[in-house]
């Protein structure tokens, strides 16, 4: 059987802004090894399998590839992203407070493979420890001998900068980020152009999650085989799962890709509080499909919760026991994505704003029929009419509740 927090959460890992520590544990040797052929990079990745851990699953090679291919006499960025603002999300602050070297050598790495010369690690405000150990685990960085080889093989240093985001859940939107790494608001831009052809400052730019980032030395010191080896079935890697909500253990939890949702919540986190059962989880953050019980046996990989039309997301999985009312759930959660609405495409204001005032009437016993109809409505006209995916994250949530738990919503509504 794999073990618990095996790669990235290796205990060994784990040393804080401690560069030697992180040495001593076999840090550095990946990127030693991409120092040797950079070109080779991009191919590793795409035999690795290593898919964007940061919601999307979007293969890595193809977005290093496309800005690898911009020309070279250009500044290129990677924006390390992050901003992680979403509820049950709380992968990427262990990345960056246990082990800042592991991204940033996997940060180098990348851009070493794409021809990028500025890097920024883009952080939410809120996490000030992980700020705080960034901002020290890159001095330590930038004055050893590492960035010293890097920039003989680069013929000039990397730029390495730590940013804080605005702390809006939107600014994590890939379009937003840059935004906001210009040092505006970050509204989300319309593509194309995509990042890789014009992002911060018009430059080319590539964005990654950090736990994506994280990956890349062990891929490129222990090879894309070993990598895909560490996956179930088809998957490649690992996945830091991020399991809240009514559940015995909650935490951050390390596991294949590919570990069944029921290892998660009932071999790893002990099972349902209080012994009740299962009523559903809310996969991926709350901008997904709802899984219910009889999805207990979905690998936790991208493509095979695709197949169940939900999502992996970032990986958190919040369960939700008998009992627990899901129209108060998915009101809050509605509310909070009607308050990070940025206001820029009208039908993602208003129609969170609405949909949050109707499950707000209905969850406090105020609703009619009318109401729950306009809601299955919505869920018709709205999806696609917002310029990033917020919108169609929100209605996902609501439509997949409106389905599962309809009976829910009509016991709710004023008699
Ligand atoms: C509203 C919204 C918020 C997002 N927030 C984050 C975030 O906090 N961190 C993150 O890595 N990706 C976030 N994303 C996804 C990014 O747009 C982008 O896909 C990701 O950073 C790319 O990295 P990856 O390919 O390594 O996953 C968000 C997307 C949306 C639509």
């Amino acid at each position: 059987m794999k073990h618990l927090n095996q790669v990235l959460l290796h205990p060994n890992n784990r040393v804080g802004a401690d560069l030697d520590a992180w040495l001593a544990q076999a840090g550095g040797k990946g990127l030693q090894a991409a120092l040797q052929d950079p070109s080779s990079l991009v191919g590793l990745i795409e035999k690795a399998g290593l898919r964007g851990l940061g919601g999307s699953g979007f293969p890595v090679h193809v977005k290093w590839a496309a800005v690898a291919a911009q020309k070279a006499s250009r500044d290129k960025y990677l924006i390390c992203n992050g901003n992680e603002d979403e509820p049950g999300t709380f992968k990427d602050r262990v990345l960056l407070e246990e082990t800042p070297h592991q991204v940033i050598e996997g940060a180098t790495i990348a851009a070493l493979a794409t021809g990028i010369n500025r890097i920024v690690f883009y952080i939410n405000p809120d996490l000030e420890n992980c700020l705080e150990t960034m901002r020290r685990a890159v001095a330590q960085w930038k004055g050893s001998d590492l960035a010293k080889r890097t920039a003989a093989v680069l013929d000039k240093p990397l730029e390495y900068r730590v940013v804080p985001s605005s702390g809006h859940y939107i600014g994590g939107e890939e379009t937003a980020a840059i935004e906001s790494v210009e040092g505006k608001f970050p509204f989300p831009r319309g593509k194309p152009p995509y990042p890789a052809e014009y992002g911060v400052h018009g430059h080319p730019t590539l964005i990654n999650n950090m736990e994506t980032l994280a990956n890349v030395t062990h891929i490129v010191r222990n090879g894309a085989e070993w990598f895909r080896n560490q996956g179930i079935g088809e998957a490649s890697g690992t996945k830091i799962f991020c399991l809240s909500g009514d559940v015995l253990k909650p935490g951050p939890y390390e596991l294949p890709m590919g570990t069944p949702l029921k290892d998660l919540i009932y071999k790893y986190g002990g099972g349902v509080l209080l012994g009740k059962e299962l009523k559903a989880v809310f996969t991926g953050g709350p901008s997904n499909t709802i899984l219910t019980p009889k999805d207990l046996d979905v690998p936790l990989d991208f493509d095979s919760v695709r197949e169940r039309r939900s999502s992996l997301g970032t990986g958190a999985m919040i369960v939700i026991s008998e009992g627990t009312g899901i129209v108060k759930r998915v009101s809050e959660y509605v509310d909070f994505f009607a308050h990070s609405s940025c206001g820029q495409c009208p039908p993602c204001k208003t129609g969170t704003y609405y949909i949050s005032q109707l499950l707000g009437k209905i969850d406090t016993g105020q609703g009619r029929q009318a109401d729950l109809e306009s809601l299955v409505n919505l869920c018709e006209i709205l999806p696609g009419s917002g310029r990033c995916h917020l919108l169609d994250g929100a209605v996902k949530v609501l439509e997949s509740s409106l389905y599962h738990f309809m009976d829910e919503y009509k016991q709710a509504l004023k008699t």
